[in-house]
């Protein structure tokens, strides 16, 4: 899958909070607003009548007795292929239920006598003859003497009079009925409107666990088969899956005219991957290397409208790329990608039929900013890398997602390096991936991103592999093990693996397995260790080292890095925390060179220094870990950013930053330190560092907002910022172009938000005069596609109810999805309490915030200083409702509790959240129960931090503002 929580580019708006006056009223307002919520019973979720609310579980264990209690597949049956016929209605029966019928036959073969056959299926409910067993050749199949389903394993089970023969193939014929519904899982139902008129698609997603929702599956990724599929549908709709069609006949079924499509026979895959829409959508089409079929398919609307252009000029050239990078040709015989309205993830890989939210696919020069496209890039990129990586090739059960995830993490940044050369993609996973992760990893609460097989069975313990350990440490640690095979083995390896084990299924060693062998393959190539074993420290034990750096000695040592000094790591780890650490590294006047250091601590005697000379180690990021050094060549490295900063990489004044202000955290070294790493961000033009920048003071204004301490770091920012601002009111000519520059662009976007939030001169002014003219000529926008996020914040945070309800009209007419994501966004800017909770209300009404967004929606308004006591009191009374509408879905959901717990730092704020965990562990925290203890164990370290800090930091930003 895509990545749902990818970061906005226009990164001001997502992470950077304006500090609002007034705090005591709005925190009385929000405690009468949660009295309100106690007393109204009416609501969903509302309260006592809410039927969502589980009685407590039995306090004994449950321990499964029968095969079907257990959530695996017994090792008794393997699939071979199925004919899989489905016919959705887009219209309600006469109970008002969408529904559709299906017919299956699985020919399956046994491998271990039994007299049971069990096979997934949920919320299906049979009709006509129900289950039928039939031999195939001359095998006699026994009677069938109970049918049953398990509805807490979703399996249906066949009790038979005697047993199926090992190795004899069988064939069960299921017919069946389910609800076409709105919940995005499994064959599910959207809705949108065109031309104001409501229209149904019928779309699906499978992953991880839904398409035993669709039809009697074996749902397990290495129980992969062949698929017959057939769509029977409404003669004026087109039927896509994963396959190409090859038949599409028309006929009348109970007096029904429909069309009948057929599809090629799939090659052996994963049901998860599985895809089948009904649509009135079109799509436009090019071929690659004249055989292979490309088409980007969405509303007729926008693909009149060149929406999906850009998305068909760059998925050629990608394939391209991935078909040289694996040395292997794309698979299939075509290429769908689809926009849909309704979507839960970014994206989905289904196997020659990608499913994406609009916004991730569709692109219009003329209101599309360059985030967005290169959102569009990326997100592409992602998907096709697995079309190899994970379709091809899968790994064999959920536990080994990381490596699924990280992989395509890691090579869409390849991806679309080779489709948009210009653009610098590949520097762009520092901030994206590398220096995200890091925040989480350095946790005593987080996991290795390998986790043994037994420790993932239900649905719950999968949607929660979808995190962002798996995403990206995964693609951190993989591009660091690029680095150090360097890109040829590396890619050799991959290529043999991907050959190797076309169409089955592996575990994550296999891959180990091969890129050893290129290693032994290579002339004249050597690593220290074997890539097991320098993998196993990375993969099988949590966090990542420092790796400090005495200039004076040349000693060198690792230790497990941990935000918080006072955590208790309780996890064992085999390894003792210690890595085998990789370190490009170089020094004044020397080219880089390679050093590993394999043990706890060590010397080299090349990284004694003296004089005004400075040692930098990791050099552009290229290894997961962080680096500390001693206090003079901290020294030497500052004073060269002041002095010349160009004379170090973007990446690496961007991880001096970052390593600085997070070591500061860790109590590594001091919090002045850190601070002094942006004293020169005043001659700093580029966006790499400034973003990384901010992304750390974001920190300090998250704990400060709401504290005296932030009028002095507005003031510091204000200093330091108004140059870049100077520098693009020039070099744009007093804002009337736009930088040509990708990432120029976007730092354009950071000099106006931090300009206009720290109060700039007429930074506030000319944002709301071009917000004026939009809303005096609604049709006509002046406002710049880059700009707008920003813009459209600024305005509604300083503007009022006018400003607001101009947003909100303009939202529900927006035909296009990038632009009613951003004004969606800026609407949670609002600075009025009453404006923000008639928000937070919309997002439990589907009519007004779309179920897919309804979880970030309430995330954008906790971002809000104001907003966040508000969300937190909206989501602690709406908690059962919520956690029953989304609590299984992967990141959105563990993302809601990491965007409202952010600025906790209050001892009151801890005991509230404890006490949260408290009364709602009877519903149950779904996919975000490691959020909640993360958040739990952040907002002890905010505490003390806060104590700690807040004195001298406030004594900093005073005298630095000067
Ligand atoms: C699906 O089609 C393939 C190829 O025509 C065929 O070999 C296979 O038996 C079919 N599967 C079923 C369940 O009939
Ligand atoms: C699958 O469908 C094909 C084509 O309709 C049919 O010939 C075949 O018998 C079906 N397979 C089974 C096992 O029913
Ligand atoms: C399945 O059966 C149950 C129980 O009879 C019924 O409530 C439900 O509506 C049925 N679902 C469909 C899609 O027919
Ligand atoms: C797609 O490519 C064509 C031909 O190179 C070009 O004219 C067009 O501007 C591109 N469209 C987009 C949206 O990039
Ligand atoms: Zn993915």
């Amino acid at each position: 899958m895509g990545k749902v929580y990818y970061i906005s580019k226009n990164v001001g708006l997502a992470m950077f909070v304006l500090a609002f006056c007034a705090l005591a009223t709005i925190i009385a307002l929000s405690i009468a607003y949660n009295n309100e919520r106690v007393k109204n019973r009416s609501r969903p979720g509302g309260g006592a009548t809410d039927n969502t609310s589980l009685p407590t579980p039995p306090t004994t264990p449950f321990t499964p007795k029968e095969p079907w209690d257990h959530y695996r597949l017994p090792d008794t049956l393997v699939p071979v292929s199925y004919n899989v016929t489905l016919w959705p209605r887009l219209e309600p029966n006469a109970d008002g239920l969408y529904i559709f019928t299906g017919r299956s036959a699985v020919i399956f073969k046994c491998v271990k006598e039994t007299d049971l056959i069990i096979i997934h299926s949920n919320k299906l409910n049979l009709t006509g003859q129900h289950a039928r067993l039939g031999g195939l050749g001359d095998v006699s199949a026994p009677a069938v003497r109970k049918t049953w389903f398990v509805v807490k394993t979703e399996f249906l089970v066949l009790q038979l009079h005697s047993r199926l023969s090992a190795g004899a193939t069988y064939v069960l014929h299921t017919e069946f009925q389910g609800e076409l519904a709105d919940d995005l899982e499994g064959f599910y139902r959207s809705e949108y409107i065109e031309a104001g008129v409501k229209r149904v698609v019928a779309t699906s997603q499978m992953q991880a666990t839904y398409a035993r929702k669709s039809f009697p599956c074996f749902d397990e990724p290495a129980m992969k088969a062949v698929f017959n599929v057939t769509i029977i549908h409404d003669r004026s709709r087109v039927a896509l899956s994963n396959g190409m069609a090859i038949d599409a006949a028309d006929s009348v079924i109970d007096g029904i005219p429909v069309r009948v499509t057929t599809f090629e026979p799939t090659e052996r895959m994963s049901t998860y991957l599985l895809a089948f829409i009904v649509s009135d959508f079109v799509s436009i089409q090019s071929n690659l290397n004249n055989n292979l079929l490309i088409r980007i398919w969405a509303r007729k609307s926008a693909i009149d409208d060149g929406q999906g252009d850009y998305a068909l000029n760059v998925t050629g050239p990608i394939l391209q790329f991935y078909e040289h990078y694996y040395n292997a040709t794309y698979p299939l015989s075509k290429s769908d990608q689809i926009a849909l309205p309704d979507f839960n993830a970014g994206a989905m890989e289904n196997w020659g039929l990608i499913t994406y939210r609009e916004t991730a696919l569709l692109y219009n020069p003329i209101v599309s900013s360059t985030g967005n496209k290169e959102r569009i890039l990326t997100v592409i990129a992602h998907e096709l890398a697995h079309m190899w990586f994970g379709n091809l090739v899968t790994l064999r059960w959920w536990n080994d997602l990381w490596l699924n995830e990280g992989f395509a993490s890691y090579v869409e940044y390849l991806g679309a390096n080779h489709a948009e050369p210009t653009w610098n993609m590949k520097d762009q996973i520092i901030l994206s991936d590398v220096h995200k992760v890091f925040q989480v990893d350095a946790l005593a609460s987080s996991h290795p991103l390998s986790r043994r097989e037994e420790e993932v069975n239900d649905p719950s313990q999968i949607s929660e592999m979808f995190n962002t350990i798996s995403y990206s440490k995964g693609a951190a640690v993989l591009r660091m093990l690029s680095e150090f095979l360097t890109e040829p083995v590396f890619a050799r390896g991959l290529s043999s693996y991907l050959n190797t084990f076309a169409f089955s299924n592996t575990v994550y060693t296999d891959l180990w397995d091969h890129l050893q062998e290129a290693v032994e393959n290579t002339p004249g190539f050597h690593i220290p260790a074997t890539v097991h074993d320098i993998m196993n420290r990375w993969t099988l034990q949590m966090g990542f080292p420092v790796v400090t750096i005495d200039t004076r000695t040349g000693s060198i040592t690792q230790k497990h890095f941990l935000v918080d000094p006072e955590s208790v790591v309780e996890r064992p780890s085999q390894f003792n925390y210690t890595w085998f650490v990789p370190i490009k590294w170089k020094k004044t006047g020397v080219e880089q060179q390679q050093y590993w250091l394999l043990q706890k601590t060590d010397t080299n005697r090349l990284m004694k220094v003296s004089g005004n000379d400075w040692v930098l180690a990791n050099t552009n990021v290229s290894g997961y870990f962080r680096v500390n050094y001693d206090l003079d060549n901290w020294d030497r490295l500052l004073s060269s950013l002041s002095t010349n900063h160009q004379a170090l990489s973007v990446i690496n004044r961007a991880q001096i930053i970052d390593d600085a202000f997070n070591l500061a955290r860790a109590k590594i070294v001091s919090t002045t330190l850190a601070l002094t790493t942006t004293k020169y961000l005043h001659k700093e033009r580029d966006y790499i560092p400034w973003e990384s920048a901010l992304a750390n003071l974001n920190y300090y204004i998250l704990m400060f907002d709401r504290t005296e301490v932030y009028g002095a770091l507005q003031a510091y920012l204000k200093k330091q910022i108004q140059p870049l601002y100077e520098h693009f009111k020039t070099t744009t000519a007093n804002w009337t172009k736009i930088p040509t520059g990708h990432t120029d662009q976007y730092n354009q976007i950071n000099a106006i938000w931090v300009a206009c939030s720290v109060g700039v001169g007429e930074c506030r002014e000319l944002i709301k005069r071009w917000y004026r003219e939009w809303m005096a000529n609604p049709s006509h926008n002046p406002i710049h596609p880059n700009l707008k996020n920003t813009v459209y914040c600024s305005a509604i945070a300083y503007g009022g109810v006018e400003e607001w309800d101009f947003a909100w009209t303009m939202f529900k007419n927006s035909t296009l999805a990038s632009e009613a994501s951003r004004l969606r966004s800026a609407m949670s800017c609002a600075k009025a309490p009453w404006l923000l909770n008639r928000y937070l209300e919309y997002t439990l009404d589907p009519t007004k915030i779309r179920k897919q967004d309804a979880t970030s929606t309430i995330q954008y308004i906790s971002n809000n200083v104001v907003g966040m006591p508000l969300a937190w009191n909206f989501i602690r009374a709406n908690w059962s409702y919520i956690y029953k509408q989304y609590g299984t879905g992967s990141f959105s959901f563990s993302n809601l509790i990491n965007g409202i717990t952010r600025r906790f730092s209050t001892e009151f704020e801890l005991q509230e959240l404890k006490k949260f965990k408290e009364d709602n562990l009877h519903v149950g925290f779904g996919s975000a129960t490691l959020a909640l203890e993360q958040a739990i164990e952040k907002t002890t370290a905010n505490i003390r931090w806060v104590a700690e800090n807040k004195a001298h930091v406030l004594q900093w930003f005073t005298d630095e503002s000067k």
